[in-house]
Formats: structure tokens, sequence, C-alpha cells
């Protein structure tokens, strides 16, 4: 059997095996990946948490959209998908609930935007910081090409005005999960780049998904070490 589909078998729960393991919260990994206080931050716009196009409308309207004009986007709607991505829709005294649901309410997944062409942003590589709806720039300069190499030569990423990547913290999982982590995450990271297709529908901005990528390459564009933390899927939008 193949590696893959090994995986598939073995981390079925079946209720012979399944057994209810204790969590140790001590080990409980943060829920929030922290950057350097030095680093720069950017303010997002307070995005709309109500009106929008009507769902239906845009679920109607979403199609992957792969060419994109070189009209700037409004750093609004730049706010706005990430809102829909990964924002937080409810906060409670214990828990802060996201846009898009997570296995266990663990969430695994970081975002990072790569920034070719947004208004009131310069190019780079940023990390978006949920709890705050704010940008930090992790690195300044156009990444646009060597994500668009790293993607297998998809000249969209290029020409985007901006890509997110989502990679994936696997031990906020398996602290919980074990190895069943690694199918979880791949499901939290498609409820979310579907979250952030579907607002780019209601901008008026056009977006594709991107599976097909070098994983290694892209980690070494965001920073990731490709172990503890690893790109899973990425996103392009822009104008069209
Ligand atoms: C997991 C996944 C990975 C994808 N990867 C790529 C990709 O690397 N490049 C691309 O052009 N489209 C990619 N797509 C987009 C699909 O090709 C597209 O969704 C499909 O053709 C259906 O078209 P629609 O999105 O317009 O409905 C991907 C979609 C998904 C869900």
């Amino acid at each position: 059997m193949s590696y893959g589909d090994k995986f598939q078998q073995l981390s079925k729960y079946d209720r012979e095996t399944l057994k209810g393991n204790s969590l140790d919260w001590n080990r409980k990994p943060p829920l929030y990946k922290q950057y350097p206080p030095d680093l720069e931050r950017f303010e997002l716009e307070k995005p709309d948490q109500q009106g929008g196009q009507p769902l239906y409308s845009i679920i109607q309207q979403r199609r992957s959209k792969r060419s994109y004009n070189k009209t700037a986007v409004q750093g609004g709607k730049l706010s706005q998908v990430l809102w829909a991505a990964q924002g937080i829709t409810l906060a409670t005294e214990y828990h802060q609930f996201r846009a898009a649901p997570s296995a266990g309410g663990l969430f695994p997944i970081e975002t990072y935007c790569a920034i070719n062409n947004v208004e009131g942003f310069k190019p780079g590589i940023y990390h978006y910081q949920v709890p705050y709806h704010t940008l930090v720039l992790i690195k300044e300069g156009s990444y646009g090409l060597d994500l668009a190499r790293a993607a297998l030569g998809q000249k969209m990423l290029r020409e985007s005005a901006f890509n997110l990547v989502w990679s994936a913290m696997i031990e906020r999982s398996k602290w919980k999960y074990e190895q069943r982590a690694y199918r979880y995450i791949y499901l939290d990271a498609g409820h979310i780049a579907q979250n952030a297709a579907l607002a780019a529908v209601s901008c008026g901005l056009g977006s594709c998904q991107v599976g097909a990528f070098f994983d290694e390459e892209v980690n070494r564009i965001i920073g990731l070490d490709g172990a503890s933390e690893f790109a899973i899927y990425m996103s392009t939008f822009g104008e069209t």
C-alpha cells in the first residue's frame, strides 16, 4: 500500500480501538502565533460584518478567476477577505470563535498575505494577526514571481494583487487528535479558503485556489520550517 492509502486506512476511527485519551492541558500549544514587537504592524480597515451581496447570489457567481488586471486592490477589500477567512466573529469569556469552523476549536491554520499591489500596503510578506485584525510585515519585497515559480509556474500568483498562503501549525491539532490531525488541517483550510473566495466575490474581486506548489519552496518564501509549520494551501486575488 502506498503512503497516501496507508494514511487513510491508519487514521480511521473505529469503535474497537478509539480510546478516550485525556488531554494534557499544560502542554496545549498557544492559539496565536506571535512575532517580535519591533516588526511593523498595519491596521486593517474595520470589516463589514452585516452587509455584502446576498449569499446565494455570491455562491452562484463564484468561479475560479486566473487572470487579473493591474488595478491596485483597495485595502478595505483585503480586510474584508481576511475577516471572512479567519476573523473573530464571537468572543466569549474563554473562547474566540472565527468566521470558519475548526476541528475542536483548535485553529491550527495560520494566514500569510503576500502583497503585490494593495493600496496602503508596501509589497511584502505579512502575517495576519487574528486577535487584532492587523498585518505584521515579516519581510518587505515583491514575492509574487517567487510564489508563481513555487506554484509550478502559475503566473496568476505574480499578476494577482495579493496571495493568501495558509500554513498548519500541526501541534495545535495533534495535541488532541494525534495522527488524525492531518485530516483535519486540510478540512479547516478548505473552509477558510472558501470563505475567502466568497468574500472576494462580494467585493468584486476574482480569486483562485492553488493546491499545486513545491512545498519546500513556499515554506522558504514565507519563512516556515516545514516541520512544525508548513504551507498547505494558497489563494490568489485581484481585480478582473
Ligand atoms: C484543493 C484545490 C486545489 C486547486 N488548485 C488549483 C491550482 O493549483 N491551480 C488552479 O489554476 N486552480 C486550482 N484549483 C481550482 C480548480 O481548478 C477549480 O476550482 C475547478 O476547476 C472548478 O472551477 P470553479 O472553481 O470555477 O468552480 C484548485 C481547487 C481546489 C479545491
